[in-house]
């Protein structure tokens, strides 16, 4: 059913069991702004009212009912799925007021230039400190202290979980410093590039087993630091982390909370370090020093939840936000670092 008689898109999808917010019979427009998801990302659905259940985020009205097009407050577009020839994205005329948004939570490594792209949105969704709608895992601050933080049980020194080994990905720097890492200290590894299969209720168990937890990201780029920080972080775990450079992630998390690979000379230097820490429980204790004031959050695990929390955060942005916007070549902004 198309709500408004100016123009009336064809439909593309199926009306969905997910987009269970919107009373169809009643006809009334939603009161909110509305969110229009074009894709689902990478066909992982999920139950819109989520948004509200597992972020307590419900400033929007989010659809997936392309019949909503021409009604939509904004329109979140993820990168990935936009065909090279640009022949589904939403038709034309795009309505004036409509604001798109350019979905895109992956490292500039691993993103394709889709010509054409370039002018057509009005802002910018991803991991990036100067996109317009950014998502990330931050550290909150405790209204209260923390009492005393009790150290999950510790039977493993250092621990890796890692799915993604493809070196296309740019995964050859971190595969190239784990390879000479283990020759002077024991990593436990886990995960789909080793074979060894993690079920999803173990991650974070698993993670609180080991005094260290390798956070190697798959490439390095300025603020690309992703939920490999945020696991061991929650599950009280030293993370030790390869990625952009230290004062980067000073901007997020204090300097005492974390292991740099480049605070030390070669992997043989980090090895004796980490070895060291092993024995000494103060200084190894220190660097939890400050979970007295600030609280990790748990991250959705689940592959098919991968995309709630920038879904919803949108959703949250949208909710907020109705100023005139262009986001003038993505492109450029995204590859100039
Ligand atoms: C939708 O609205 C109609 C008319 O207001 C009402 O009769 C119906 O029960 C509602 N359906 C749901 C699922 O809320
Ligand atoms: C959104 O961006 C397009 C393309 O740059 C622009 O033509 C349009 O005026 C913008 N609309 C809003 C509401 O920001």
């Amino acid at each position: 059913r198309c709500f408004t008689h100016t123009f009336c898109p064809p439909r593309y999808a199926q009306a969905s069991q997910y987009s269970g917010q919107y009373n169809k019979t009643s006809l009334q427009p939603p009161s909110k702004p509305v969110l229009l998801l074009w894709f689902w990302p990478e066909n992982y659905r999920f139950d819109l009212r989520d948004c509200k259940t597992l972020l307590d985020i419900d400033g929007c009205f989010l659809t997936d009912d392309r019949s909503l097009y021409s009604t939509a407050d904004a329109v979140l577009i993820f990168h990935k799925a936009i065909k090279w020839d640009l022949s589904n994205l939403p038709p034309s005329p795009r309505p004036s007021k409509q604001r798109w948004i350019w979905f895109h939570v992956e490292s500039p490594t691993n993103t394709h230039r889709i010509p054409g792209l370039e002018n057509l949105f009005n802002l910018t969704l991803g991991y990036r400190q100067d996109a317009d709608i950014i998502v990330r895992y931050h550290l909150t601050i405790r209204q209260t202290p923390e009492e005393e933080f009790v150290m999950p049980k510790k039977d493993k020194l250092v621990c890796w979980i890692v799915s993604n080994n493809n070196p296309s990905t740019g995964t050859g720097v971190r595969s190239k410093f784990y390879m000479e890492l283990k020759k002077y200290i024991d990593v436990h590894v886990f995960g789909k590039a080793f074979g060894t299969f993690l079920n999803y209720e173990d991650y974070y168990p698993t993670i609180a087993s080991c005094k260290f937890y390798l956070s190697f990201e798959n490439s390095i780029h300025r603020d690309y630091i992703t939920e490999k920080l945020n696991g061991p972080l929650v599950a009280g775990t030293v993370p030790v982390v390869l990625g952009p450079p230290r004062q980067n992630y000073e901007n997020f998390i204090p300097s005492s909370s974390f292991i740099h690979v480049n605070d030390f000379p070669s992997a043989k230097d980090l090895a004796q370090y980490l070895l060291q820490l092993d024995k000494d429980e103060n200084l190894y204790r220190s660097y939890f020093q400050w979970r007295k004031y600030f609280a990790a959050k748990r991250h959705l695990i689940l592959q098919t939840q991968e995309f709630i929390k920038p879904i919803c955060t949108a959703c949250d942005y949208i909710g907020k936000h109705s100023e005139y916007k262009v986001k003038n070549d993505i492109y450029k902004w995204y590859f100039s670092e």
